[in-house]
């Protein structure tokens, strides 16, 4: 049998377990077994966000029920495609279960796109699958890094790159909020190297320390100290999605707010907070990490732009474990993972599940 992991579409607190026959592939048709996988915020923000981009229809679950993508490696055990052999492994979007069936186009040695009818509509860089190995910037041994950290770490380049294109829209502070999150620390650890604007971490009491033994902000406030936030040029990029801080610190800074960039919701729990409204200062607008990389790899040709992502991304690796520890764990505990997870893991700590069975 194969295993999914569901979770309620509307309550993440309600999850399941089911079990299915393995997948019987058709021509062209590949099945692979989900070798390992990471689970971050940022997949509980797919969940919250499910409906409104569509992150649901990836993988098609009964009724109600939906299954969360996450960022993992599996190894192709049944294939009827002529081009994709079995035992070989690749790296992409998962469903949190053992097995997957997936229709590969546009076969190459760095790997393919998943062709299957209800994933066309969906950007395509979550359709990507690539081959792990050397040659195609998966170094061996790093393969639990490259779940955790490479989706996150390359939105940290993104932003980074998207703000220089900006100059900084004339900022001389950034402010992070949900400092303390790999995406923030991974764009703080970008900034810093520029050394271009002051990077201010915002973040909850408890995560305080963590944020200031990374040594990558200038300056770290916990969210009751957003009044003490210098009034000169500033933008701010919102990984927390809490909508009581964002208000804070837009009529706090008011027109000294030069650019409000919102990248996450790490506190999906605050969003039963009303809307808030016209803000002063610049208007909030939310920042989708594919479509920045479609436009600059139209800009700066493929190769160029992500070899940039990879050289940056192997710099973060080689610094990281300074910082948080791994913590793989067997997929009988996939739904323990997902509750320290979805309650916010302490952020020295990554959790990668293991498919042992
Ligand atoms: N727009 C895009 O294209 C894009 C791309 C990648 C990531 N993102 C987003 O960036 C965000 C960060 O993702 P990540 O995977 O880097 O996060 P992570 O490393 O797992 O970050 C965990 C941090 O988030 C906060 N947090 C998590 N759960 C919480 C809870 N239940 N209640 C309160 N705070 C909680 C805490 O930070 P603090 O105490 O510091 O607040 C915690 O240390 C996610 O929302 C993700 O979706 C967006």
């Amino acid at each position: 049998m194969s295993q999914d992991f569901l979770v309620a579409r509307n309550d993440l607190t309600q999850t399941t377990m089911m079990d299915l026959a393995p997948p019987a592939p058709g021509i062209g048709e590949v099945v692979i077994r989900v070798e390992r996988f990471a689970v971050t915020a940022n997949n509980i923000t797919y969940g919250v966000a499910g409906d409104m981009i569509g992150y649901w229809n990836f993988f098609p679950a009964p009724e109600s029920w939906g299954r969360i993508p996450v960022w993992g490696i599996g190894t192709v055990t049944h294939s009827e495609h002529p081009e994709v052999v079995a035992g070989e492994r690749y790296y992409g979007y998962f469903p949190m279960s053992q097995t997957l069936l997936v229709k590969p186009e546009k076969v190459s040695l760095r790997g393919f796109t998943d062709a299957s009818s209800h994933r066309t509509s969906l950007p395509v860089v979550y359709n990507q699958y690539s081959c792990v190995s050397q040659d195609n910037g998966f170094p061996s041994g790093l393969d639990n890094h490259a779940m955790l950290y490479r989706p996150l770490f390359t939105t940290s380049f993104v932003l980074d790159d998207y703000f220089a294109e900006h100059q900084f829209f004339g900022a001389g502070t950034i402010v992070l909020a949900s400092a303390s999150s790999k995406t923030a620390f991974g764009l703080a650890f970008q900034m810093q190297a520029r050394k271009e604007v002051r990077v201010v971490g915002l973040t909850s009491a408890a995560n305080k320390e963590f944020v200031e033994m990374t040594g990558l902000y200038d300056q770290v406030l916990t969210y009751d100290e957003v009044e003490r936030l210098a009034l000169t040029p500033t933008a701010y990029v919102d990984m927390s999605g809490n909508r009581e801080v964002l208000s804070r610190v837009h009529h706090h800074l008011k027109e000294q707010l030069v650019n409000s960039c919102g990248v996450g919701i790490t506190h999906w729990t605050t969003r039963d907070t009303q809307e808030v409204g016209v803000l002063p200062g610049a208007k909030p607008e939310m920042f989708f990490a594919p479509s920045q990389i479609v436009k600059r790899t139209e800009a700066l040709g493929p190769g160029a732009y992500q070899q940039q992502i990879q050289v940056a991304t192997q710099r973060f690796m080689a610094q990281v474990d300074r910082w948080v520890q791994i913590n793989e764990q067997g997929f009988s505990h996939v739904k323990a993972v997902y509750d320290i997870v979805l309650n916010g893991a302490r952020p020295d700590q990554g959790y990668v599940v293991v498919n042992d069975a």
